[in-house]
């Protein structure tokens, strides 16, 4: 798998492509080895944050990330196509998967969606550091990532690759997990250790929000919202699911919860590509409006 990868990013830069294609891999091989597992416990939405009925947080999705009939949406670390398929079961959308792992495509192929498809869906292997290669430039209304942006080695890249294939106007949806501020030194390494322990376990790089909004402004990304999931307690999986998981297959299993700090917490965010070229008419400020994308304010 490494050779393929690697192969792929013949066109890019030397220097910062070998560390992310050497990570783009070892990833795909994570997934390749551990799907099953995860289908067993998650089915086909695999996602840790999410509700009792998952299809609620995708109905919230959907909501928050302003899907719409006629978007061409991308879900850029699909995993075997569940939130993919859900879209295109409520929607009029056309939404292209693309997913590292080879079997992970190969089950998304494979499976017949559970409600009949208004739009369409599509499912690619490949990594979404390379999204512009694949798909070319402005492409999509929306890109998504749920769950999947934090197993990126190279974040700024990776939004970068986004902000290629938007079309002007078009937004970035991230929903994930970053680790948390601590208030002692002492809390400090607690949490670094636990996030670690997360880390290699999934072949994560939990993402640093700080970093992550840095490289969204550099590339003026208008920045819509940055929030936690605003779902009922009652509605809450409580993270059931990555508990059951890690005890019924050993993965990053909590062995005491003696000194255990909450490790990371959840946001979700919405950034918008600028609706004209910033880099052209560098004396105009946007709003966050779609509908000036004809008529930037002067
Ligand atoms: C936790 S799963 C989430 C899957 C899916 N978003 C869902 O909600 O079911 C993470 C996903 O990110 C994908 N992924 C991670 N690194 C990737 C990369 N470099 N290129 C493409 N997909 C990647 C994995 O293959 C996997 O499908």
């Amino acid at each position: 798998m490494l050779k393929k990868i690697l192969n792929l990013f013949k066109s890019q830069g030397p220097s910062q492509t070998k560390t992310v294609a050497l990570n783009s891999a070892k990833v795909g091989e994570f997934y390749n080895k551990n799907t099953d597992k995860f289908i067993e416990v998650y089915g086909d939405i695999i996602q840790a944050f999410r509700t009792n009925n998952v299809y609620d947080y995708l109905d919230y999705t959907i909501q928050n990330a302003e899907l719409k009939d006629g978007q061409k949406i991308l879900d850029a670390g699909c995993g075997i196509g569940g939130p993919a398929s859900y879209f295109a079961s409520k929607l009029n959308v056309d939404v292209e998967g693309v997913t590292i792992s080879e079997l992970q495509v190969q089950k998304a192929n494979a499976a017949k969606p559970s409600q009949t498809l208004i739009g369409k869906t599509h499912f690619t292997q490949g990594d979404y550091h390379l999204i512009d290669e694949l798909y070319g430039p402005e492409v999509f209304d929306r890109v998504v990532f749920l769950e999947s942006f934090g197993h990126s080695n190279n974040k700024p890249l990776l939004i970068e690759k986004a902000l290629k294939v938007l079309k002007p106007g078009g937004v970035l949806y991230i929903k994930d997990l970053f680790k948390r501020e601590h208030p002692n030194a002492e809390d400090g390494k607690r949490i670094d250790k636990i996030v670690a322990e997360i880390d290699k376990a999934y072949c994560y790089h939990v993402a640093d929000l700080h970093e992550v909004l840095a490289a969204l402004r550099r590339l003026n990304f208008i920045i819509l919202f940055v929030k936690t999931p605003d779902i009922k307690v009652g509605e809450f999986e409580h993270l059931t699911i990555s508990n059951n998981f890690q005890e019924l297959f050993d993965i990053a299993k909590i062995i005491s919860w003696e000194d255990y700090i909450f490790p990371v917490d959840f946001y979700e965010i919405k950034a918008m590509k600028p609706p004209f070229d910033i880099s052209q008419q560098k004396h105009l400020y946007f709003l966050n409006r779609p509908e000036i994308i004809d008529s930037p304010v002067k």
